[in-house]
């Protein structure tokens, strides 16, 4: 049976995912059937009535894969099966049809950076020669230096220390990531040929789209000599080149790779759908997006923008832009298992940069003391803005539940790869990882029937969907309410902003969708007058006719002016 009352949307929809709601599933940290302490696929297909109750249209889970943990499943060792500890390839099919069975979609991680270095090929490259096929999937490379002792370029890590690993045998291995996780050499038919029988694997077996890591990666400037970086090693998304000439990141030949890749879905009814995960300008975020591409493109500048009016407003307006000159539509993020939960962030100095909340994160979450109610408020008002906005909105498990980052985790418990490789410098990504709880009280809060592989907060139970579930006032009933009236509210891609310049300054953000749903926020710290209209949903309490700080309210109106 569907799980909402609109009529069901067609199987063979190629739009379904146009304006879709996402749920980002972390599986090791989703739910734990097996008491093993480690979330799983069975775990998932218990809980899928849940989500389908709460109203997403489709399901993205994070890396599944067998893996070695170096960096939580991102390190893949075999691309077309499940890690045992997750479950196997017949859990993952009984998981799809019980998806299918309750109208929801799902979505795979694909990783095609970099493998892991358990994955066979990597084993057959380290037996092989230097120079032989087997070294040529990669990009192993002789060193500087008398006795090529030196890495071949100084070219670094994401995570710290040099991006390149030595063999015994003298040569070197690129990693962009930690040294377990050896990059593809892309420019290899045999590599691609390989993802896409990965792709048709997946594909075949009922998923409806790929969430691709790194997806600006893949293609490098691998001729000889390869370039030093110099000015260039500090990775900034705005600071790459316009005209994609980085040796490494976001240049235009990835593009071809994904061409081939859209033949492939393309072979499908409905075609598989893609999003990229594309840390790259915005102006070149377009071509990630395009119909002849992978079709969509995460666009974290909303994930970055600090929550105040005119910042919003130019975030929302140029996505807006972009996703109309690609055809695809824009995605909007809060949260994801990269980054601080959003609760948290909005708990700290508005001003907070990334480097700020890392420093917060080292303190253990002590200094500065995040004021956590005005975070819960700020992120009520985030949430319903972007359950609002025209295009996918994806939403982070826990997210609906409120969860704050677990930023005290002890130094011991850590287990993401920047922390050791940072020299612990940065504390890293754990504290948005921590199993969810279910339950109010019980083992590991209903997570599972053992324990947690990250240790749960003891006041974790208060956020339990269970304990939330019908209370009018918790998140998740917010959630669950919003997804509810979106799927009736929603006919159109249009957004019309409203109100003038002068209110945007004082911290009021106003647009109409399809004429009469007005969506309006407060996003300072003072009352605002409410405009007139009957309210469908506010993100807080309104007094009489004002809309208190940090509050969105969505409206029923009959009048429309223009900015
Ligand atoms: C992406 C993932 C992140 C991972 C990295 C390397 O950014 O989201 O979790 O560490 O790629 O695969």
């Amino acid at each position: 049976m569907p799980h909402h009352d609109s009529p069901v949307p067609s199987p063979h929809d190629a739009d379904w995912w146009r304006q879709a709601v996402v749920y980002q599933v972390y599986p090791r940290s989703f739910a734990d059937s097996d008491g093993d302490g480690i979330g799983d696929i069975p775990g998932v297909t218990s809980r899928l009535p849940y989500l389908a109750d709460l109203g997403v249209d489709a399901v993205w889970l994070s890396p599944f894969y067998p893996s070695q943990l170096a960096d939580g499943g991102y390190d893949v060792d075999d691309y077309r099966d499940v890690d045992p500890r997750l479950g196997t390839l017949d859990d993952f099919d009984a998981m799809v049809a019980e998806a299918e069975r309750l109208g929801l979609k799902i979505m795979v991680d694909i990783v095609p950076n970099h493998s892991s270095d358990q994955h066979v090929w990597f084993r057959e490259a380290l037996a092989a020669a230097p120079g032989s096929a087997a070294r040529e999937r990669y990009v192993f490379r002789d060193g500087r230096g008398e006795d090529g002792e030196l890495p071949p370029t100084d070219w670094p890590s994401s995570f710290g220390g040099p991006a390149w690993t030595r063999v015994p045998d003298g040569q070197w291995y690129l990693h962009l990531y930690a040294p377990e996780q050896p990059d593809f050499n892309w420019d290899n038919p045999e590599v691609r040929e390989d993802f896409h029988d990965t792709l048709r694997f997946w594909s075949d077996r009922g998923v409806a789209g790929f969430r691709v890591d790194v997806a600006h990666g893949l293609s490098k400037d691998l001729r000889a000599p390869l370039r030093d970086l110099g000015d260039q090693r500090s990775y900034q998304p705005a600071a790459l080149p316009v005209d994609g000439s980085h040796p490494l990141w976001d240049r235009d030949a990835v593009h071809e790779i994904y061409r081939g890749w859209r033949q492939v879905f393309d072979a499908y009814d409905p075609p598989r759908f893609a999003v990229a995960e594309a840390w790259v300008r915005a102006s070149r975020r377009a071509a990630y997006a395009s119909a002849t591409g992978l079709g969509q493109a995460f666009n974290f500048d909303f994930l970055g923008a600090p929550l105040a009016a005119a910042g919003m407003y130019a975030t929302i307006d140029s996505a807006l832009a972009d996703a109309r000159r690609t055809g695809a539509t824009s995605t909007w993020v809060l949260s994801n298992h990269d980054v601080v939960r959003h609760v948290s962030r909005y708990a700290l100095p508005g001003d907070s940069t990334k480097h700020d909340i890392e420093a917060w994160l080292l303190t253990d979450g002590r200094d500065p003391v995040p004021d956590l109610p005005a975070g819960v408020r700020r992120a009520r008002a985030a949430a319903l803005l972007m359950l609002a906005l025209p295009g996918s909105a994806y939403v982070y498990q826990g997210e609906e539940l409120g969860l704050p980052e677990v930023a005290d985790l002890d130094r011991e418990d850590l287990r993401d790869p920047m922390w050791v490789r940072s020299g612990g410098r940065v504390k890293g990504r754990d504290g948005c990882r921590v199993p969810l709880p279910w339950a109010g009280e019980g083992t590991s809060f209903g997570f599972g029937p053992g324990g947690s592989w990250l240790p749960q907060p003891a006041d974790w139970g208060r956020y339990a969907a269970e304990v939330q579930r019908g209370d009018e006032e918790s998140f998740l009933e917010l959630y669950r309410e919003a997804l509810r009236l979106r799927r009736t509210l929603v006919t159109d891609e249009e957004l019309e902003w409203i109100g003038s310049r002068e209110q945007t300054r004082q911290g009021l953000l106003h647009f109409s969708r399809t004429g009469c749903w007005h969506v309006v926020s407060n996003f300072s710290g003072e009352a605002l007058p409410l405009p007139q209209g009957e309210v469908l949903l506010s993100s807080g309490p309104l007094t009489g006719d004002e809309l208190p700080p940090w509050t969105t309210a969505w409206l029923r109106t009959g009048t429309v002016s223009g900015r």
